[in-house]
């Protein structure tokens, strides 16, 4: 049988989870994940260059945990595993820091954002995308699928890959990312980008009260007849042919097409949001967190075997 290509991708456990991480990147994963050999992580060590809450970020690891299972990801056909179970991959980011300069890590988008709202930024966060790479890089990974956002950092992998393969001799695959254009960004409440960060967010296990409360917060403006920020959101769940003619029948009428996207909504949800309560009740996260580390580490520590001795430690 002819070998898979590989895909791997992580969700940073700092929140819960929203549809924008749904359509950017769960949905795509779960369907690629039989014709890809596939692993999905838990980027706990990333988590922390904001979240300095231990006991959340715990139940965060949780949250992302359950939420990979409750969109369909088959542990037993995916390589599901935590972070800071891989020492190997903070030790990789290590080799990566003296492979790379400062003026190139500058030019991350998120450092460059942070710089230029005047926040203090730490080490971690300006040195993110050397743990990312490594995250990536570690298990020869084809293909990472993600949002729009995370483009940049899947080019800092890749560029890194290629640096390290010229000083050392061919050792890393060059990975691509992959983004599903019409989903690409995933509008929030305020139509800016859907986010944690800017709590404009729908989670994606919603319970009907809060998809009610959520959906009579999207910012409408008052002018057009078409409220855009609903469109949008609707849009992911209905084809632009069946709304249209909905959204005509209602113009000027908010009231009655958000009822329309609360119904939308919450039949998309349930069967999702059912699993996720089943799970939680019955699923030994830790056990499969066990198991996953164990499998990860193994594949961790060979490649790294090898890149101790193309660098020349131990
Ligand atoms: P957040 O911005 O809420 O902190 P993360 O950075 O944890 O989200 O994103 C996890 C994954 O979900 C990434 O692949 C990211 O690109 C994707 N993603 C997050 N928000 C969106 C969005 N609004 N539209 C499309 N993809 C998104
Ligand atoms: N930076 C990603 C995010 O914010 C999370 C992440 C960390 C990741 N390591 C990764 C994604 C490796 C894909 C591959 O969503």
């Amino acid at each position: 049988m002819k070998e898979r290509k590989k895909m791997l991708s992580g969700i940073k456990p700092t929140g819960l989870l929203h549809i924008g991480n749904y359509f950017g990147m769960m949905k795509q994963s779960v369907e690629l994940q039989s014709e890809y050999e596939s692993t999905f992580f838990i980027p706990d060590y990333h988590a922390l260059t904001t979240l300095h809450d231990p006991k959340l970020l715990k139940s965060f690891v949780r949250e992302v945990i359950l939420g990979y299972l409750s969109v369909g990801l088959d542990p037993k056909k995916v390589l599901l595993f935590r972070q800071s179970d891989v020492p190997e991959h903070t030790e990789l980011a290590w080799i990566f820091n003296c492979i790379t300069t400062v003026s190139y890590l500058s030019r991350g988008h998120a450092y460059k954002d942070a710089e230029a709202k005047g926040e203090e930024v730490s080490v971690g966060t300006f040195d993110y995308p050397m743990l990312m790479a490594a995250d990536i890089l570690l298990y020869d990974t084809d293909v990472v699928p993600v949002g729009q956002d995370q483009k940049q950092h899947v080019e800092f992998a890749r560029d890194t890959a290629e640096k390290f393969n010229r000083l050392f001799g061919e050792t890393f695959k060059l990975p691509e990312e992959r983004i599903m254009k019409e989903v690409a960004t995933v509008p929030g409440l305020d139509g800016r980008k859907m986010s944690k960060s800017y709590n404009n967010y729908i989670p994606l296990f919603a319970s009907r009260e809060v998809i009610v409360e959520k959906v009579m917060a999207i910012v409408t403006d008052s002018k057009g007849g078409r409220p855009e920020n609903v469109f949008a959101i609707h849009r992911l769940l209905r084809d632009a042919q069946v709304l249209e003619p909905l959204y005509d029948a209602h113009v000027g009428n908010y009231k009655a097409l958000k009822e329309a996207l609360v119904e939308d909504l919450d039949a998309f949800i349930a069967p999702m949001r059912e699993k996720r309560e089943k799970l939680e009740k019955e699923y030994d996260v830790d056990a499969l967190l066990r198991e996953g580390g164990e499998r990860a580490r193994a594949i961790a520590s060979t490649k790294m075997r090898d890149v101790r001795a193309k660098v020349g430690v131990r």
